[in-house]
């Protein structure tokens, strides 16, 4: 699209008064100043008006983040903690969570302004799976392991059915994969300790069909369009992008 078509969709102007925008030279992207209305602007493009990021009206964000421990999964804390808005530099206000890690939780989180897919995403009732690498104290017998993943009892209830495999044991821990498709509060850990294997160390290695490879722990990556498309289809959403 021509960059001031694209100053038009963002609200900045009317497309006319967006050509004189940028051949006074006010609009750069990803940096670099552009004065020629017809300069095509491409998916990714981060274009700034007198330095400040414009996008299109209802596009949304969709990023993934490796989050590292010590980090809040909320967008702000009453007692100043560190979040995980702090790691997405630009902090878009509207941008939030899917779901929560635990502060001492690792792995993949998914962000977004997309509350109706945030929702179904979340929902138990789409049933999303997600997955997690976890040590445990102890070490599970293969029976242990089968009641996990027939459910526990929870104090919210029995869990649903879920897909738990030793990974490594050694003489104190075991490491295990857990596949959840609900996503209670703090679940994984709950179930560990019903069983009797408190968790020492917990990472989530999957969500749907994303997974970390390469990202490295704090930084994040924005979803290409086919991955936002896979995710509508997945919770049963009209594609986004037609
Ligand atoms: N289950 C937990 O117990 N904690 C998390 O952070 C995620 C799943």
């Amino acid at each position: 699209m021509r960059l001031a078509k694209y100053l038009a969709l963002c609200g900045v102007a009317s497309r006319r008064k967006a050509e004189q925008i940028i051949t006074s030279g006010r609009v750069e992207i990803d940096g670099i100043m552009i004065t020629v209305p017809q300069h095509r602007v491409k998916e990714g493009d981060r274009v700034t008006v007198d330095g400040r990021a414009v996008k299109p009206a209802g596009k949304k964000e969709y990023l993934l983040l490796d989050k590292p421990a010590g980090y809040l999964s909320t967008v702000s804390d009453p007692y100043g903690r560190p979040t995980v808005l702090e790691l997405i530099g630009r902090r878009p206000a509207r941008l939030y969570p899917v779901g929560r890690l635990d502060l001492d939780t690792t792995g993949l989180l998914l962000l977004t302004d997309d509350g109706e897919l945030a929702y179904r995403l979340t929902h138990p009732r789409f049933g999303v799976e997600k997955r997690y690498r976890v040590r445990v104290k102890g070490v599970p017998s293969p029976a242990v392991l089968t009641r996990m993943s027939r459910g526990m009892l929870l104090d919210d209830g029995p869990t649903a059915p879920a897909k738990v495999r030793l990974l490594r044991r050694s003489r104190e821990s075991a490491v295990l994969e857990i596949l959840l498709h609900e996503g209670r509060k703090r679940q994984v850990k709950r179930m560990c300790d019903a069983a009797g294997y408190p968790v020492q160390q917990l990472r989530r290695t999957g969500f749907a069909f994303l997974s970390a490879a390469g990202l490295e722990s704090g930084t994040y990556r924005r979803l290409g369009e086919a991955e936002v498309r896979r995710l509508y289809r997945l919770v049963g959403l009209a594609d986004p992008l037609s």
